[in-house]
């Protein structure tokens, strides 16, 4: 329902403070984010500064953690200060990329248009035109697809850090560094690779057998939770089919398709089945986003859902503490490191 009748920002109105918003609160909220997308200007500085060869989920870590010095909430930890922090770190995060892209490109930055929502925003901001109303929506849709999905590996980092009472800047930092791993969000950027690494729909069930006999994983497939077809999956292929129809280019559809056809046959039957990763890089491709910012749109995205479930927690605060079972020897003599060999 939300990502047909939905926007992003109403959205994240909605995992922040719990329910829809009223016109009248969505406009103050949008105007909100809408006025605090500027960076500072010593992390925009900054951006120009940093090398143009990192994975952008490393700079964006950096960024987002420079950032949070500049934060006029900073030192603010009641309910309003922290809702401000986040709605900022929120409405930062595109700009972060969309900064850090033009400035590795050699190109100049092109600051954000306050007439343009969050999706709309963004694809500006990356490519210096305003979007397609149609692909702006498209844009818009896949962020709400990916803005908050429970107790995921990097949710739960941002959860682990909040819970010792660090600050929030510091949660979204460390579940920025939980998304880039293969696993989790990384793996849409892989996806298009092995898209491109099959290179024609002939080659592409050997290549999904060939995986699977060296116990290879697919990138885009299984889940820990879904043990069927993921639902946004299946929202982003039909857009991905969309674009692929619209710009008359299904070489990477045709691909997909197909090894989805092939592992749902070899591996269906043990609950694997594509996952949100796995069609969300062709319909970020045909929106002109570079491959190695697909992990960090996914984050771009996934940052409300991350404070949302911080916000939620700490209210009620517990600090994660889990406990290891030690399987080694019972009782281990210290030896001085003269008698050691
Ligand atoms: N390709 C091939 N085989 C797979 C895949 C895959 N993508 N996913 C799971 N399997 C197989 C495993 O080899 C295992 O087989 P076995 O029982 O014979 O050993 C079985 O399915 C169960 O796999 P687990 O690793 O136990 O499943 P788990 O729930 O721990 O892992 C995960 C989930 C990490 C997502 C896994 O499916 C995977 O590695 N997928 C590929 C990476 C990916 O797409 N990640 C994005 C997930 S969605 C998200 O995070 C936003």
């Amino acid at each position: 329902m939300l990502a047909k009748y939905s926007t992003y920002e109403e959205t994240s109105y909605l995992l922040l403070y719990g329910e829809l918003p009223t016109k009248e609160a969505l406009e103050e909220f949008s105007t909100k984010m809408r006025r605090l997308r500027d960076l500072p200007k010593k992390v925009e500085d900054c951006l120009r500064e940093l090398p143009p060869h990192p994975h952008p989920m490393d700079i964006l870590k950096v960024a987002v953690s420079h950032a949070a010095l500049y934060d006029p909430d900073r030192l603010r930890c009641c309910r309003e200060g922290v809702m401000r922090k986040v709605i900022r770190i929120v409405s930062q995060i595109p700009t972060i990329i969309a900064y850090y892209h033009q400035t590795r490109s050699g190109q100049e930055i092109i600051p954000p248009d306050p007439e343009l929502g969050h999706a709309a925003n963004f694809l500006y901001m990356l490519h210096g035109k305003k979007p397609e109303e149609e692909e702006a929506r498209i844009f818009d849709i896949a962020l709400i697809l990916h803005a908050e999905h429970g107790l995921n590996a990097s949710t739960f980092a941002a959860m682990v850090t909040a819970s010792t009472l660090s600050d929030i800047n510091s949660a979204i930092v460390s579940a920025i560094s939980a998304l880039k791993g293969s696993l989790h969000g990384g793996a849409n950027e892989r996806v298009l690779k092995m898209l491109d690494e099959i290179g024609s729909l002939d080659k592409a069930e050997k290549y999904v057998l060939n995986a699977l006999r060296v116990k290879r994983r697919v990138m885009g497939f299984g889940h820990r939770v879904y043990k069927t077809y993921d639902p946004r999956a299946r929202i982003l292929k039909e857009y991905a089919e969309y674009l692929s129809n619209k710009y008359n280019d299904r070489k990477y559809i045709e691909i997909g398709k197909k090894i989805e056809e092939v592992m749902i046959r070899e591996l269906g039957k043990k609950g694997i089945f594509p996952n949100v990763d796995f069609y969300s890089g062709i319909v970020y491709h045909f929106l002109g986003i570079p491959r190695d910012l697909f992990t960090p749109v996914f984050a771009m995205a996934r940052s409300v859902g991350w404070a949302a479930h911080v916000c939620e927690y700490t209210t009620n605060n517990r600090i994660f503490r889990p406990r290891a079972y030690y399987i080694g020897p019972e009782y281990v003599e210290y030896v001085p490191i003269e008698k050691r060999r």
